[in-house]
């Protein structure tokens, strides 16, 4: 892989989602080294993070997730979820989680590349109202400002960083009619 390989951003099938779980669970793993708050601590190790994936496999088999894979080169360096919410009263609404891109790959636009993918796969499924929340600290926080996120605040103690101290989590939305 090299700076100058193009980014592609590809939905997962069950089958590719089952296949990618070592990578994806090697992208997590990562996040929380890198001290990211993305529901994991310092202490969870590989089972985890593959059970993880595990879950969210199953839920693509399910039809309520569909998850990213972006690849700068073969490799896949990056991911993010869209959540189908199956409530009968928000049929039109969806949730972004686990937008993570490998430390060895950021600030090269993978990031941007799969929330625009995300975005476009949520108007294809006519959900365009779409939520998430992030570390108030986090890189993540700037990224969706600049796609156009409005940013509603921040709930402090929300969650944990993998150290265990505390960190708020900021919520935003974005209309997409
Ligand atoms: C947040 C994250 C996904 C961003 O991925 P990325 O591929 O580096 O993002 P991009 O290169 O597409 O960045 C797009 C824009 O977002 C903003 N941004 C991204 N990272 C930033 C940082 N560390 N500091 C400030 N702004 C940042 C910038 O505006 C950037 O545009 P620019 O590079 O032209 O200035 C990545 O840092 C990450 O995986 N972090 C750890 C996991 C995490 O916290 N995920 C969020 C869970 S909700």
């Amino acid at each position: 892989m090299t700076q100058d390989d193009a980014i592609t951003v590809e939905p997962l099938d069950a089958d590719a989602a089952r296949a990618a779980i070592p990578a994806l669970a090697g992208i997590l793993a990562d996040a929380v080294d890198s001290g990211a708050s993305v529901g994991f601590m310092h202490w969870n190790g590989p089972s985890d993070y593959v059970a993880f994936w595990t879950g969210v496999a199953a839920d693509v088999a399910a039809g309520r997730t569909i998850l990213f894979a972006a690849r700068q080169g073969a490799d896949v360096l990056g991911t993010a979820q869209l959540q189908l919410i199956g409530k009968p009263n928000q049929p039109h609404r969806a949730e972004i989680a686990k937008v993570l891109v490998h430390s060895s790959a950021r600030r090269r636009g993978l990031g941007a590349a799969l929330m625009q993918a995300a975005e476009a796969a949520a108007r294809q499924a006519k959900r365009d109202l779409l939520v998430l929340d992030t570390d108030e600290h986090g890189a993540a926080r700037q990224l969706y400002g600049k796609l156009g996120w409005t940013e509603l605040g921040t709930v402090p103690r929300y969650a944990l960083m993998p150290d265990g101290s505390d960190c708020g989590s900021t919520f935003f939305y974005k209309d997409l009619r």
